[in-house]
């Protein structure tokens, strides 16, 4: 499966009326899992880059539910940038991939829904590291 495939752009039901927008993410329907935690990211500008890391369990999806930011993921082989600029558009970030966000506009609020609760172990945040943790993987895995 590609990297595209493997890490979708989701978008989420906008019951939107005369009275505004109204955006609804259901774990385990409009996103695959389960929401166990819900961080966000705010005050980042355009000199900073994020993430820059791989979780070996996490599941995330990412959305700016306010201004716009980038995603940069990548497995060691293929890359995808994903530009988040909607309140109703996110991205799957399935485990094991590597992602950097950057570029953050100054109203940026980058909501993130995780499968997992905090767990610093489970990071992976040296990319050489990561390498070897996914070649090591794929030996390992049946062909
Ligand atoms: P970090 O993972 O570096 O943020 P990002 O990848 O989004 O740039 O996290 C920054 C700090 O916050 C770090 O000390 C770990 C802590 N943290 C938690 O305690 N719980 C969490 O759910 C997250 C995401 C981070």
């Amino acid at each position: 499966m590609s990297l595209h495939e493997r890490c979708p752009i989701i978008c989420f039901d906008d019951l939107g009326d005369e009275r505004g927008k109204l955006v609804v993410i259901e774990g385990n329907e409009s996103i695959p899992f389960e929401i166990k935690r819900v961080f966000y990211i705010y005050g980042s500008d355009a000199t900073v880059i994020r993430g820059q890391h791989a979780n070996r369990e996490s599941e995330f999806v990412l959305v700016n539910v306010a201004g716009r930011s980038k995603v940069r993921i990548t497995d060691g082989e293929e890359e995808i940038l994903v530009e988040l600029n909607k309140p109703m558009i996110g991205v799957y970030i399935p485990p094991m991939v590597w992602k950097d966000m950057y570029d953050f506009s100054p109203d940026s609020v980058l909501l993130v829904l995780a499968s997992t609760h905090y767990d610093g172990d489970e990071y992976i945040r040296d990319y050489d590291t990561y390498i070897q943790e996914i070649r090591k993987n794929q030996k390992g895995s049946p062909s």
